[in-house]
């Protein structure tokens, strides 16, 4: 039995690949590597290049890979300031991918999904931490995105046998303990990679986004979640599908916000680099504060987040070292 792994060239998918094979799950991929890398799988796995959307090629895939117990799905665009200025292009990889991956599934018979879903469905709540039963009130057309494709899944999984699990993610970051693949944006924006970027001297320095939000250092707070907790996450998510468990949502974080400046030094102390920074304007749309209240995750799926910010920094410094371009 094949767990098929779409998208599994990028920086989150790669680490699900790796990790199920670690586990002794025999998997194969897809991707248009339109963010992802090849390099970021092993050689020996099955790859599949192409579009999701491409109906054609996505059943030649499954008429191939007969015997799929799952599915993982982590194929999108996923920036958020890209979304407002290409809304339409985001609607279309996104619900498009979504829709033929689901068409195609049930043609195939496939009877489980687990996808990434984001915080960003929330938009900016009023509640902190944020639960499953919090509001989802997107506020730019990624997170809008995210939260139509969980709806579609929760309307198909109604009419269907199907069922799926989708996991929102709060900020996802680290990288393999080995630092053998890591984050490798072309585009990058997230927080960390930059800071560990300026460290290797790759960028003279980090602009900090902002410090009159209402948080106690007045920069923004996130929730932090290791790559190694979140895979697991998956696993899990997908043995309880397998186990017959019924389709689901789960915020995943570690419930434990950050400020962007104590992210700052955590990488200062974790490096030993000075990391030169300054504080600049606010980023548009972003929220106060992020935290994810993980309870029903570790309920359910029995999971808890077990590394912290030191571990995710320290794996991603790994991986920025010994690939200071990339792949
Ligand atoms: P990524 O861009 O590195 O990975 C996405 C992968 O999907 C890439 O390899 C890309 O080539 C592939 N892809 C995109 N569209 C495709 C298509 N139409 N057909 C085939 N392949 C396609 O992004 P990531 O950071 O690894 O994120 C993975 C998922 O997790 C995304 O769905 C994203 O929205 C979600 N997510 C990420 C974060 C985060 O902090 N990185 C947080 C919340 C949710
Ligand atoms: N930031 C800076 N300087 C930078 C980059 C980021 O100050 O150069 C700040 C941002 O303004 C924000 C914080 O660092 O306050 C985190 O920003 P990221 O871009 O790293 O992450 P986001 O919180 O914006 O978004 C990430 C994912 C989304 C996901 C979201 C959920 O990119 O896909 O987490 O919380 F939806």
């Amino acid at each position: 039995m094949t767990v098929l792994v779409l998208g599994g060239a990028g920086y989150i998918g790669s680490h699900a690949v790796a990790m199920l094979v670690e586990n002794g799950y025999d998997v194969a991929v897809v991707d248009n590597l339109v963010t992802g890398h090849r390099e970021a799988i092993d050689a020996s796995i099955r790859f599949y290049e192409g579009d999701v959307r491409d109906r054609a090629f996505l059943e030649k895939t499954f008429e191939i890979e007969k015997d799929i117990e799952g599915v993982m799905h982590f194929c999108a665009y996923s920036l958020v300031s890209e979304s407002m200025e290409k809304p339409v292009m985001y609607f279309d990889n996104n619900v498009g991918g979504c829709l033929s991956i689901l068409e195609t599934m049930e043609k195939f018979d496939v009877k489980h999904i687990v996808f990434s879903s984001t915080a960003a469905t929330f938009g900016m709540p009023e509640k902190s931490p944020i639960s499953e039963t919090t509001p989802q009130r997107p506020i730019n057309p990624y997170g809008e995105s995210k939260l139509m494709m969980e709806k579609m899944m929760a309307w198909q999984s109604q009419a269907t046998d199907m069922t799926y699990v989708a996991l929102r993610y709060f900020n996802v970051a680290g990288a393999k303990a080995d630092g053998s693949i890591g984050e490798a944006h072309q585009h990058e924006t997230h927080l960390i990679p930059i800071i560990l970027q300026t460290a290797l001297k790759q960028r003279d320095d980090i602009t900090i986004f902002g410090d009159d939000y209402k948080t106690p250092d007045g920069t923004c707070i996130r929730d932090y979640i290791d790559m190694a907790d979140l895979i697991d996450a998956h696993i899990k998510a997908l043995e309880y599908l397998k186990a017959g468990g019924k389709s689901d949502q789960f915020n995943l974080g570690s419930s434990k916000g950050y400020s962007n400046l104590e992210v700052l030094e955590t990488a200062r102390r974790v490096t030993g680099q000075d990391i030169p920074s300054q504080m600049g304007d606010r980023r548009l749309g972003d929220p106060d504060e992020l935290i994810a209240d993980s309870r029903k995750a570790t309920q359910v799926l029995g999971w808890q987040a077990k590394n912290g910010l030191e571990t995710m920094i320290s794996n991603a410094w790994k991986w920025q070292q010994s690939h200071p371009n990339g792949y």
